[in-house]
């Protein structure tokens, strides 16, 4: 973990915490081919993406850049760019970009309250896709403003921008909690982590005395699984930060609009369906209006999650059902899992939502083989009705069990190799082995989701070492007990029997890599 000593006596986070580095990860949500997807659900033109396209990316507030150099590793063509105020972020993700040999990313130290005014903000070239994600809530009104001025400034006509932020009113029941946390922490002192612990401690002892504002929700209820997981630094970036500020939809659209930005949809697809949101009493209130901005709260009054993540688009260009369905249709999907491993139920906040094995199973197994245009899987010849472009989209992708990809896989070239043992040295931790990153993948412009410990396996068995679940599981678990490190095995073991024919397939690993 990255520590800037001494950073918080200057200050110059304006209330963020700038002594803790922040954790890396991979948000496929925040991935072009993803982001266009939602703008075609939602009726919009999205940009158009093709295997030669020279698209620009840029994150802000990027962290260590993990997600941009993905992006950058798997798009050769594509200009991406990441923006952090944290010195030692940048500095960790220029390192990891260097070892990797990526040309195509570059990491710019500054602040967003005032970069849309400074050179290096004239500087950067527009964007097709921006991406903010979990900085929007967290921070002051000024760095928000600064962001709504670069949006304004650097997205494209017709780009689209990604926008996660703590919504209301999922977080209303954590206001008191978090200020209770954040007050108590400071007066702790020492390093954010050791603060957030501090403060915790306090939380924990008033809601054991029924303190009647620190009821038992999920958000306290997450917090206490996070504290026992040691995952002290995810807490301070989420909970110390002075501008800390869940907002409703309403409010963002508002702001966003100083952008001339329209909202188009969710990211997460599923959010997009309303009937597997809502029930009919809730979907009676909603089907009320045509506002799509009253919509959302009254849907945000039902929903648990708490993070939402908005898709907007600058200048929205609306897209006839027939359109809408054409461009859906030339979308080429990825299983990213094998077919005996794939789930046929998933939960919803309405219950169980089931893909018909009547209807999926060949779209499933065709899938199964290689990558497929929704269209060509749309035309199967043993499927029992015609079906639509958009459930087959919604439904596979929004269950994170296919991504978007923009060319069949190709065997992991030099670049895709380099880039995927730069990241397993410089990220994998033994402490976080079930951390979201992805691997890189070649011919499919898309990064595979994946969890730490599968960064580390791939890396293993791309140097050629043998495949040897114990040793590595002991190397792992070297401080851990026996029956820590024979559980580690044993899941080592299953990970390699169902995911490296899927690590294979998807092109982030050659496909004559030694079976396990
Ligand atoms: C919670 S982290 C999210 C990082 C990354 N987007 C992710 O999701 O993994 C928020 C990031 O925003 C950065 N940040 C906060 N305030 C900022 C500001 N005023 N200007 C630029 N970056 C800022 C922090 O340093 C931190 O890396």
């Amino acid at each position: 973990m990255i520590v800037t000593p001494g950073a918080r006596g200057a200050d110059w986070g304006a209330g963020y915490i700038t002594d803790l580095a922040y954790l890396p990860g991979y948000y496929r949500h925040q991935s072009p081919l993803h982001l266009n997807l939602a703008c075609l659900l939602g009726s919009v033109a999205g940009v158009g993406i093709g295997p030669a396209t020279r698209l620009g990316y840029l994150e802000l507030g990027c962290g260590q850049g993990f997600g941009a150099l993905m992006l950058a590793g798997c798009n050769p063509l594509w200009d991406v760019v990441g923006v952090d105020f944290n010195p030692a972020h940048i500095a960790a993700a220029r390192a990891v970009a260097a070892d990797a040999g990526i040309e195509n990313v570059r990491f710019i130290e500054a602040d967003l309250a005032e970069m849309a005014e400074t050179a290096a903000g004239r500087e950067l070239p527009e964007a097709e896709i921006v991406a903010i994600h979990g900085l929007w809530s967290w921070v002051g009104d000024a760095v928000r403003d600064g962001i709504v001025r670069l949006l304004a400034a650097k997205l494209r006509p017709g780009g689209i921008a990604y926008l996660s932020y703590n919504a209301l009113p999922a977080w209303q029941g954590a206001l008191g909690m978090q200020r209770l946390l954040l007050e108590a922490g400071r007066r702790a002192g020492g390093r954010s982590d050791r603060q957030v612990v501090a403060g915790w401690e306090l939380v924990r002892e008033l809601a054991e005395a029924d303190a009647a504002h620190l009821y038992d929700g999920p958000l306290v209820r997450s917090l206490t699984e996070y504290s026992r997981e040691g995952q002290s630094a995810y807490l301070a970036h989420e909970y110390m930060n002075a501008g800390w500020r869940p907002c409703f939809h309403a409010d963002v659209v508002r702001a966003l609009a100083g952008a001339k930005l329209d909202w188009v949809g969710s990211a997460q697809l599923l959010e997009n369906f309303t009937p597997l949101m809502l029930d009919e009493k809730a979907r009676a209130a909603y089907g009320r209006y045509d506002d799509p901005v009253m919509r959302e709260l009254i849907k945000d009054t039902f929903l648990t999650r708490c993070l939402r993540q908005d898709v907007f688009v600058r200048g929205a260009r609306r897209l006839a059902p027939a359109e809408r369905d054409a461009a859906l249709g030339e979308v080429t999907l990825a299983l990213q899992q094998e077919e005996a491993q794939f789930a046929w139920e998933f939960d919803v906040p309405t219950g169980q939502a089931t893909f018909g094995r009547e209807f999926f199973g060949p779209i499933v197994a065709a899938l199964a083989e290689a990558p497929r245009r929704v269209r060509d899987l749309l035309a199967l010849p043993d499927l029992p009705r015609r079906g639509n472009p958009g459930e087959v989209v919604g439904m596979l992708v929004g269950s994170n069990q296919a991504l978007p990809v923009l060319g069949p896989p190709a065997e992991p070239d030099v670049r895709i190799r380099r880039l995927n043992r730069a990241v397993a040295e410089h990220f994998v931790r033994p402490d976080m082995l079930d951390l979201a990153m992805a691997l890189g993948t070649s011919g499919t412009g898309s990064p595979l989701p994946c969890t730490m410990l599968d960064l580390f396996i791939v890396d293993r068995v791309q140097r050629g070492e043998s495949v040897d679940a114990g040793a590595w599981a002991s190397e792992l678990g070297a401080d851990q007990p026996e029956s820590e490190q024979q559980r580690l095995r044993d899941f080592i073991e299953r990970m390699l029997a169902e995911r490296a024919p899927v690590w294979r397939r998807l092109g982030a690993l050659p496909r004559s890599a030694p079976s396990p």
